[in-house]
């Protein structure tokens, strides 16, 4: 069964392939929205201790099981830990990325019908009200779901993961001066002081709410693409002498600085034209068309650019969400890519249809959230934690810590101790109560 399993070129081309699969809508769309509804620089705090303290170490235990293991994420543990319970974190994988993929896939056709726009003439009227009517209309909204959905499957059925590489190389980088210089124009807008408290000015009381928590560890989770084996996945074309560390550290500050950038073109746009941050999905909708209409000139320009490296972005992410779906298919079922990409991508444009409905033509509430936002936290808050839980106690605890630290190259490093003792207690036990917690507030 097994082929000449594949690796990468090169240590870059992994890299970027990681960080083509971490920077996404949830940086950028997602990101912003659950820091709108979290309050602000609460949110901003937790979510940065999650990254440091909990993602960094689950990154690196799922880069090593991939690596050791070198296979896909539900063989992986069948391969490390034969006949276990640990086999359920991939499953739960495979369970998230099809949910994730259902929601993501309606987002990334709002992209596209706002690149569409701007190439036809703009946004025009009030932003909010054109938003509001798109997404109220039914079919629309659909259309350019099922158009997004169609251009991901058509790429991973063709599987031309050069195509995505090459992409990427260009793509990260135009999209990272543009966002710098957004961010320059949208603090000139007038309200760069609301949004700087707004952001980076800790409210101590909001700490005790459990819910921003949830929130911001879920969101650490989801931005790095962890707790669902795609890292793993990826660490498993690794050859066994790449240097871990600092590729995991690379990947995590470059996703953290374009949510921050991110962060800092909405808000201070949003409060500059005194939009509501709490706003939900819709956010970056909004206030991006909000700034784009103020820039004379050149915002027609401005924006078809924006939404065209959003939409390329949610593509690299869409991409490696179907492909563990795909992956996991074709070992399973034993079918050819083409029918599981075709068949399995069909399906999940098909549980997307009621997300993208609940944004205002049906009204599809679950405890008291649109069905979209639903999916969005139980996947993103509930199912990549319980993933990344898993896979910090499989590598903790059922390897010996000599083992894991050779595992993950940093056996005679100095801090070595401080990332076992952050990988073995801190990590899970964080991870477990805010779940915990987390629930009970939901
Ligand atoms: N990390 C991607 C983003 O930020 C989304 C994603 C989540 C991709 C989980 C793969 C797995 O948009």
């Amino acid at each position: 069964m097994n082929k000449e399993r594949e690796h990468w070129g090169s240590r870059w081309g992994f890299i970027l392939a990681a960080m083509g699969s971490a920077v996404g809508l949830g940086n950028i769309w997602r990101f912003s929205y659950a820091m709108g509804e979290g309050g602000g620089s609460t949110f901003l705090i937790i979510y940065l201790l999650s990254v440091i303290l909990i993602g960094f170490p689950v990154m690196m235990i799922e880069f090593t099981i991939g690596r050791r293991a070198q296979t896909d994420a539900i063989d992986a543990f069948k391969k490390l830990a034969p006949k276990s319970f640990w086999v359920i974190a991939g499953g739960m994988g495979v369970l998230a990325a099809f949910i994730i993929l259902s929601f993501y896939g309606v987002i990334g056709g709002w992209s596209l019908k706002y690149i569409f726009s701007y190439l036809t003439g703009g946004v025009s009227g009030n932003t909010e009200t054109y938003f509001t009517e798109f997404v109220g209309s039914t079919f629309e909204p659909i259309g350019w779901q099922f158009l997004f959905m169609g251009i991901t499957v058509a790429i991973v059925m063709l599987g031309v993961q050069k195509g995505i590489e090459t992409s990427s190389k260009w793509m990260m980088p135009i999209l990272s001066i543009l966002l710098i210089v957004l961010a320059g124009y949208s603090l000139t807008l007038g309200g760069a002081g609301e949004a700087l408290t707004f952001m980076f000015h800790p409210d101590w009381s909001a700490f005790t709410d459990p819910s921003v928590y949830f929130a911001a560890v879920g969101q650490a989770f989801f931005t790095l693409s962890l707790g669902m084996g795609i890292m793993l996945t990826y660490g498993s074309y690794l050859s066994p002498n790449e240097k871990l560390t600092s590729s995991a550290a690379y990947i995590i500050i470059l996703d953290t600085l374009f949510a921050i950038i991110a962060g800092l073109v909405v808000f201070p746009a949003l409060f500059a034209f005194d939009l509501d941050p709490t706003q939900g999905a819709g956010l970056v909708f909004i206030v991006l068309p909000t700034i784009f209409e103020g820039i004379s000139g050149i915002g027609l320009v401005v924006g078809v650019a924006f939404f065209i490296l959003l939409a390329l972005a949610a593509l690299s992410s869409g991409i490696s969400l179907l492909e563990v779906v795909v992956a996991y298919l074709i070992r399973r079922l034993g079918v050819s890519r083409k029918l599981a990409t075709l068949g399995i991508g069909f399906i999940i444009f098909l549980v997307g249809v009621p997300s993208s409905l609940s944004q205002g033509a049906v009204s599809i509430e679950v405890f008291g959230d649109p069905f979209l936002d639903f999916m969005d936290k139980f996947s993103g808050s509930l199912l990549l934690p319980l993933g990344g839980l898993i896979v910090a106690i499989y590598g903790t605890w059922s390897w010996k810590s000599d083992e894991l630290l050779e595992h993950t190259d940093l056996k005679g490093v100095a801090w070595a101790p401080a990332f076992l003792f952050f990988a073995k207690f801190v990590a899970p036990i964080a991870i477990l109560i805010i779940l915990v917690f987390g629930m009970l507030s939901w």
